[in-house]
């Protein structure tokens, strides 16, 4: 069975969490696209781990855990990542990472930061780690691979190529060239480290499944940050969609089906730039980023926060052929006398019930609110759906209803045990 779990907002739904819950089921978890610009907690306890590169099901010692050969890898990231677990205890020998995975490189993070500069008020806001430059130069065909870093003369001219290239663009703007001999050794270090990881991971997860092993698929970012779905140009560079599976795991879905479900939190956040049309800037939005502790997992950066969105929702369901979906967060929306949720969106005094895909359109897009009543109980530690107060079985209802889609999880704090099944 091949389970994907996806964010149906812009990221950080606590896809992490709901990955490390289903783990314990699981053989393999996979990541196809993206890379370290996803952070994904789990908490166990007293302790927090935010996975960057390495699938949240890490921390289950029998599960194999699968760095696809659509994500964008950043050696010195994942070596990091990697130390950092075994420090902790963590077993990390379970780790596969795709030799056609794209390499990021030190000057795609120096361009990332340059076209952001060049964007000025227009700028993505994004993570700032060469995310974007990655991508490109794979589609441009300037990119190295994971593969390469065992074959020098083919990695020493790849980044003679790119360098003749990208040093001239630094040049112009101001910006320090990068040296050729030092990115070279530098990477040739990464790559003793990293061998022992890496494989080919499409056979690795063909003879999974013909082997009927349970493959649960993690998706970094979130569907409205999606590269052709999403709210672009104020989006990823990946498909972070059900759109990715198969072009970053190489897995033959349409002959062995998938089970979608889509993570959404109980109100809406957005990091960096873009249209966010539920977006509070005043008290709200300060009371949902503290109370939900609203703070980027990579970037430490404030999240921008307002009500529940069903429209983007809707439109996120359809995209993916959602099956059901987790609900996350629903705790920190205890104590609230009232709820206002999204239905539609009004436009010039027209009523929008759909997600419009022109971001300039988004962004003029009034949301128009149903109002539920709120309750006062602390849901944190309940673990049966019936024993939940009324008021929050009814929002729950009242989601379920308008995205057509039943709510199968219910997860009302950052640990693994705080979840209900419905
Ligand atoms: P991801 O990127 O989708 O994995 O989400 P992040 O880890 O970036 O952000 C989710 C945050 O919410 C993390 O700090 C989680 O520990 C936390 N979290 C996840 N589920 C819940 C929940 O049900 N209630 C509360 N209060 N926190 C949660
Ligand atoms: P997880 O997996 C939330 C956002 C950035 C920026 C835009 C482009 O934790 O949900 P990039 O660096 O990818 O080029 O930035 O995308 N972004 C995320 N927002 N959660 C994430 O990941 C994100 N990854 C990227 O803030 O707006
Ligand atoms: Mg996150």
């Amino acid at each position: 069975m091949i389970t994907l779990i996806v964010g149906l907002q812009w990221g950080d739904e606590g896809k992490g969490k709901i990955v490390d819950y289903l783990s314990s089921r699981s053989d393999y978890v996979v990541r196809y696209q993206g890379g370290g610009n996803a952070g994904h907690t789990v908490v166990k306890g007293n302790k927090k781990f935010i996975l960057h590169l390495i699938p949240s099901g890490i921390l289950h010692s029998g599960v194999k855990c699968v760095i696809g050969n659509g994500v964008v890898f950043d050696p010195p990231q994942f070596i990091k990542e990697e130390r950092e677990l075994k420090t902790r205890g963590i077993k990390t020998n379970n780790i596969y990472i795709s030799d056609c995975a794209h390499l990021v490189m030190p000057y795609h993070k120096v361009m990332d930061s340059l076209s952001e500069r060049a964007l000025g008020k227009h700028k993505i806001g994004t993570t700032g780690l060469g995310i974007g430059p990655c991508y490109s130069d794979k589609y441009a065909r300037m990119g190295l691979r994971v593969q390469d870093l065992f074959n020098k003369p083919l990695i020493y001219q790849r980044l003679k190529e790119n360098l003749y290239i990208k040093n001239k663009i630094f040049h112009s703007l101001g910006a320090k060239k990068l040296s050729l001999p030092r990115i070279y050794s530098e990477y040739l270090s990464y790559a003793r480290l990293i061998k022992p990881f890496v494989t080919d991971t499409r056979k690795l997860l063909l003879e999974a499944i013909r082997n009927k092993k349970e493959i649960l698929i993690e998706g970094a970012q979130g569907t409205l940050l999606d590269i052709d779905f999403g709210t672009y140009p104020f989006v990823t560079s990946s498909n972070s969609s059900l759109a990715g599976v198969v072009s970053g795991t190489g897995i033959p879905l349409f002959n062995n089906g998938i089970k979608v479900i889509g993570v959404l939190k109980a109100y809406t956040t957005r990091v960096g730039e873009g249209p966010f049309p539920t977006e509070n800037k005043g008290t709200l939005g300060e009371v949902l980023r503290t109370l939900g502790g609203e703070f980027g997992a990579t970037t430490g950066r404030p999240r921008r926060c307002g009500w529940l969105d069903l429209v983007s929702a809707r439109f996120a369901v359809e995209l993916n052929g959602i099956n059901s979906i987790a609900i996350t967060k629903l705790d920190v929306l205890s104590h609230f006398a009232w709820l206002n949720v999204a239905v539609s969106y009004k436009y010039k005094g027209k009523l929008l019930k759909y997600f419009p895909t022109d971001v300039s359109l988004l962004s003029e897009c009034e949301p128009v609110y149903e109002t539920l009543q709120g309750w006062d109980e602390d849901i944190s530690k309940i673990t049966k759906y019936s024993a939940l107060p009324d008021n929050a079985k009814k929002y729950l209802n009242f989601i379920e209803k308008n995205l057509k889609v039943p709510v199968k999880m219910v997860s009302v704090g950052a640990e693994e045990k705080q979840i209900i099944r419905v």
